[in-house]
């Protein structure tokens, strides 16, 4: 069997479970079982591949079929200017969440030293990014998953970033610890109902203690504001990642709790997905 015969099986399974990047995804998997980049493969589709090889890459074949992500098959996703190893008990890093690091970077352009916390670190991309561009910034992350607590922890070794983050297990509510010049959080924002209308790919395979906002959507984001609001050092900066018809109720909320707005950002879809705040 060659390289061209392989993917084109593969390519198939895929069409007939509705996985709209089949292409690109029977490449990747290609990729991963011959162990050399896409190129190789679009070079090379004469090549042969052995039936070892034939038999673990329709294993592959069948775990995307299935909704399995390409993130979760490959164990990592590339984020702002790294890759962070994931798994499924973390949500896959989303370029969305890379409003968040663009703005944080342009509103700090002239802060040396801030202590920043997380809360909701997952797998760490957000705040491990931001610590990689910020030399001097001092990052604490807090979750109350300890899967992601442990692999925000070796991102961050994998980044060295280690001597200058901590990490800890905690329900953001029982979360007591220091005072900080910036908090940001991407919490879960969906509402409890809307869940089963998710992709398959994610409502089968990230979990739901990332994605499950409660009854309203909002149960999350509430705690998490409430609790900066105690956290926070006065005119500290508050981010959070919203979904995109939140953004009136979360500034309500906000506001009831001592903060100002500074602004909201839009996504790539022109979506409002993020809020910036000050406490006052
Ligand atoms: C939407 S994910 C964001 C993950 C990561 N920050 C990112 O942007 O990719 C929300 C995270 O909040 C965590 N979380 C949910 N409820 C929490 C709570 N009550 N206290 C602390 N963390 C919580 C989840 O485990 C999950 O990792």
């Amino acid at each position: 069997m060659n390289i061209r015969s392989a993917l084109s099986i593969g390519n198939k399974i895929l069409i007939q479970n509705d996985i709209i990047s089949h292409k690109l995804d029977s490449e990747l998997l290609m990729s991963k079982v011959i162990n050399k980049n896409r190129e190789f493969i679009i070079l090379n589709l004469d090549k042969k591949i052995n039936e070892k090889n034939f038999h673990k890459y329709n294993q592959l074949i069948n775990e995307r079929s299935q909704g399995k992500p390409i993130a979760y098959i490959f164990g990592k996703k590339y984020f702002w200017r790294n890759e962070f190893l994931v798994n499924e008990k973390v949500l896959i890093p989303r370029p969305d969440t890379e409003i968040l690091v663009e703005e944080i970077i342009k509103i700090t352009k002239n802060k040396e030293k801030l202590n920043v916390l997380e809360i909701g670190v997952g797998s760490g991309c957000l705040l491990l990014s931001l610590l990689i561009e910020k030399k001097y910034f001092k990052g604490t992350g807090i979750d109350i998953s300890k899967n992601c607590v442990r692999l925000s922890r070796i991102n961050s070794q994998n980044l060295n970033l280690e001597k200058r983050v901590k990490f800890f297990i905690s329900d953001v509510d029982n979360f007591n610890l220091g005072k900080y010049d910036l908090i940001i959080s991407n919490p879960p924002y969906i509402k409890k109902l809307d869940l089963k209308y998710l992709d398959k790919d994610v409502k089968n395979f990230e979990p739901m203690l990332a994605l499950n906002g409660g009854i309203d959507g909002l149960s999350a984001i509430r705690r998490v504001i409430k609790k900066s609001g105690k956290l926070i050092k006065k005119n500290g900066l508050l981010i959070l990642e919203i979904s995109f018809n939140q953004k009136n109720e979360v500034k309500k909320i906000l506001k009831k709790n001592g903060f100002y707005i500074n602004k909201t950002l839009k996504d790539f879809a022109k979506n409002d997905r993020c809020i910036v705040s000050t406490k006052i």
